[in-house]
């Protein structure tokens, strides 16, 4: 199971969203640091195929790629200061179902992955495993997109020090 290209999965899965032309505004919109919503929504895709492969999950991997994709749909950039992105954190999953039921044909795994992907910050209890793999997913990748910065400038410190 070494050599599984995981954006073959990602590109044969999610198509029609990376094809449509709201997906690719996320690229317009940071995230984390410098990581876009598209790289990040990306990045977590592949975790979550990753972890499920790893912890031996059965999942719809169908689902999976496409509720993953999707989770961060909220399409605004959420450090602009606005009325409407207030409460960012306890509101986007919700923001990003109503776009995504918009735009693209939802199963109810995927449905309820965006709508929970927050948890416990919100109190929606993910209801699938797929909803559970993105919400770990998405605290893993969060969490080394904030944190990488530091530690490469912590490196690149560490090297001026010891040169
Ligand atoms: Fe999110
Ligand atoms: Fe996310």
């Amino acid at each position: 199971m070494k050599n599984i290209d995981y954006m073959d999965i990602i590109k044969y899965y999610g198509k029609e969203i990376l094809e449509s032309e709201n997906f690719k505004k996320e690229k317009q919109f940071i995230q984390h640091g410098n990581i876009t919503v598209y790289e990040h929504s990306i990045a977590v895709a592949i975790k979550c195929i990753k972890l499920a492969i790893k912890l031996n999950i059965p999942v719809d991997i169908e689902a999976l790629v496409k509720g993953s994709l999707l989770h961060d749909y909220f399409l605004y950039d959420w450090h602009e200061s606005d009325k409407s992105h207030r409460l960012h954190g306890f509101t986007h999953a919700k923001t990003a179902l109503k776009n995504a039921e918009r735009d693209f044909k939802l199963s109810e795994i995927e449905k309820n992955m965006i709508y929970c992907h927050m948890f416990p910050l919100n109190l929606r209890i993910p209801k699938y495993r797929e909803s559970i793999l993105l919400c770990i997913a998405d605290k893993i990748v969060a969490t080394k997109e904030t944190v990488m910065p530091y530690i490469n400038i912590l490196a690149n410190y560490q090297e001026y020090l010891y040169r």
